[in-house]
């Protein structure tokens, strides 16, 4: 395996941006944590087994990601909900798509792919409309008054 592709992309997650409310900043944080530990398992060399394991809980993850940020946006009434779920729902259709490719075909052209399409898309996401909808969180009434409900 490449090192100094993986030490990139150590690089590249190794810290999440704080968007302000801290039950979606944990969770970004620990799917930082998640892909993490795929590199490091990937320079560390483990057979595909394991790692396939990893992606699946990466993908179990991003899942129940979603849906908590969703059930947020839905109960503080947020106007671009849809067009957000949207964008969950395709990421969850092309890294399913993405993940059984690899299945096929355990390369590490595949691997890094993978990664690097992941990389992309969740610094774009979080950097764009996670933080568009963070905003409108933190400055909603109920947030304000009641913080610990969310
Ligand atoms: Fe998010
Ligand atoms: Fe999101």
């Amino acid at each position: 395996m490449e090192k100094d592709k993986l030490n990139e992309f150590i690089n590249i997650w190794s810290s999440a941006p704080d968007l302000g409310i801290p039950s979606q900043d944990y969770q970004h944080h620990y799917f930082f944590i998640l892909v993490r530990r795929i590199v490091e398992t990937l320079k560390d060399g483990h057979e595909s087994d394991y790692l396939h394991n990893l992606f699946s809980e990466l993908n179990q993850y991003a899942r129940f990601h979603f849906r908590s940020e969703e059930l947020m946006m839905k109960s503080l009434e947020f106007p671009g909900f849809d067009a957000h779920r949207i964008k969950h729902t395709d990421l969850l259709e092309e890294l399913s798509i993405r993940e059984g490719e690899l299945a096929m075909d355990f390369s590490n052209e595949k691997i890094f792919e993978l990664l690097g399409f992941l990389s992309h898309w969740f610094s774009e996401h979080t950097e764009t409309v996670d933080k568009e909808f963070a905003d409108y969180v933190l400055g909603h009434p109920l947030y304000k008054s009641k913080p610990n409900l969310f």
